[in-house]
């Protein structure tokens, strides 16, 4: 098995060294390898993904990714920000399934800033589309009307078959959990998602164990909040996904505990935590490593067919929260306040 290992920027680096020792300790046969990406790749070699970097990834059965982005490189023409590195990245290997669980731990009910009874028990699985929509359709850009004013646009476009595939993989997933998915649009006011919904529901007859429901955004948005445990499955385009994944993250107590997996159609997949590279507290040994532990665990999962080593990873995580250790971003009244490193310490002496 060939691993690519991109740290990227910010927080990805000590976030990743810590995922690399939890895999490292399970003692597997798979070959690393690190290439830079985001400012990083910038850095190095002019480009936020650079050549050698894409080569690896594409060579490779799976690719674990820390984090992009930094103020400093805001000034930089649109192509070189190290978002424009992620966003190619997966387009080019055609990760069009992003699957972002939120599930919280029992331990962390108190680290929510819901109250525990909304969220304990919580276990969602959102399947956001990745390689379409307003994200990558064309035309865009920003140019000067005749009247010498400015204008900015986006495209939001999908076609039958990317929304067909991508409720595919969400009517997979529901059938292997509680068999409900609910699919988030905007139906009532934007085109694009009047398909979306037209073909999700021609596609349920396929899944007649499955309930369909389809949903707008902005009530998903407080329906999420208000009673996050009606959903199972959500499942909906790339903005839409972008946005409500982050509101999710924060029923589990914090973004630092969100996983997730980018995958193609064979499974190929890329791991990273869904959140961003926190600049501002990167290099401190404060970081949150467990969603990026956990999105070892979605890779031994979902790429590396190894369900057992998956669970490993997982129960480890739960262990270390049980006895105690907390990163900054969760701690709560009579816990261990742990730096980066250290938890992933405990990760590890979990696993033995
Ligand atoms: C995410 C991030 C990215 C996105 C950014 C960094 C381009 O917010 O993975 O959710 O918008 O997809
Ligand atoms: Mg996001």
């Amino acid at each position: 098995m060939k691993l690519a290992i991109l740290p990227g920027d910010g927080i990805g680096p000590e976030i990743v060294a810590q995922a690399v020792k939890v895999l490292k300790a399970l003692n597997l046969n798979i070959e690393m390898k690190e290439a830079p990406i985001g400012g990083a790749g910038y850095e190095a070699a002019g480009d936020p993904l650079p050549d050698a970097t894409l080569q690896l990834a594409k060579n490779s059965d799976a690719v674990l990714l820390g984090a992009v982005g930094d103020w400093k490189y805001d000034k930089l023409e649109r192509h070189l920000r190290p978002e424009r590195g992620l966003l190619r990245i997966r387009k080019e290997l055609n990760l069009f399934a992003n699957l972002r669980p939120a599930l919280l731990y029992p331990e962390l009910a108190d680290a929510s800033t819901l109250k525990p009874e909304v969220v304990s028990g919580l276990d969602l699985m959102i399947i956001r589309e990745l390689t379409g929509d307003i994200y990558f359709g064309q035309p865009r850009g920003i140019s000067t009307l005749e009247n010498g004013e400015r204008e900015g646009i986006n495209t939001m476009r999908y076609n039958e078959s990317e929304i067909r595939r991508i409720g595919r993989v969400a009517f997979d997933i529901a059938m292997k959990r509680n068999k409900k998915v609910c699919s988030i649009d905007k139906a009532n006011v934007l085109e694009t998602t009047e398909l979306w919904r037209q073909v999700m529901t021609e596609l349920s007859t396929e899944y007649p164990e499955v309930e369909l429901t389809h949903m707008y955004v902005d009530n998903a948005a407080m329906q999420l909040i208000r009673a996050p445990k009606q959903f199972d499955v959500m499942v909906t385009g790339n903005i839409f996904g972008d946005i409500l994944s982050d509101e999710a993250s924060m029923l589990t107590g914090s973004i630092g505990m969100l996983p997730s997996a980018s995958l193609d159609a064979n499974n190929k997949g890329m791991y990273e935590p869904s959140h961003g590279s926190a600049p501002d507290i990167a290099g401190k040994d404060i970081a949150n490593p467990l969603a990026t532990i956990l999105s070892v665990a979605m890779m031994l999962r979902y790429t590396f067919n190894d369900e057992s080593n998956a669970l490993k990873v997982e129960n480890s995580v739960k262990a270390s929260l049980a006895q105690g250790y907390r990163t900054a971003d969760i701690v709560t009244h009579g816990c261990k306040k742990v730096g980066c490193s250290a938890m992933g310490d405990a990760v590890v002496a979990a696993l033995n």
